[in-house]
């Protein structure tokens, strides 16, 4: 199914608030849930530069957060010509939080590319692994 514009235009919204004094690359991302909520993020670094946190994820625990638990779809924006996909660490997260979305780059014109997130992450450590040891 494809993403709804809105949730794009979300994403791109939440670029705009990225704090990203040390890269200046700014990241906007917005995820929904199944009830239709949309959650956006940026991508917010600090002096440490270690502790920065990806838009994707701050999205994602803005969500979590408020108890959201199933989710159809993810963005992530920004100002490239090229796919911006999320980093590994997102990925994990992606998956272990949202389970096998889309996952869809976008720049601030328009769609570039669309994953899964379980193409994004093959062979996936996750819940299950510990389960079924
Ligand atoms: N970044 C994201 O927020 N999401 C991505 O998918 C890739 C990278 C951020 C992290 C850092 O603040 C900046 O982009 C440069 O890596």
């Amino acid at each position: 199914m494809p993403v709804s514009d809105a949730l794009v235009t979300a994403a791109r919204a939440a670029r705009t608030h990225a704090v990203a004094p040390y890269s200046s690359f700014r990241v906007g991302a917005a995820v929904q849930s199944a009830d239709g909520r949309v959650f956006t993020g940026c991508n917010i670094e600090n002096a440490s530069y270690g502790l920065t946190v990806c838009a994707e994820r701050v999205a994602i625990w803005k969500a979590l957060s408020e108890g959201v638990r199933t989710f159809t779809a993810l963005v992530v924006v920004a100002d490239t010509p090229h796919p911006t996909p999320p980093c590994g660490a997102c990925r994990q997260l992606i998956w272990e939080f949202c389970g096998d979305v889309p996952v869809v780059i976008a720049n601030l014109d328009r769609i570039i590319a669309e994953y899964s997130a379980q193409a994004l992450l093959p062979a996936p450590f996750d819940g299950r692994t510990i389960a079924e040891p």
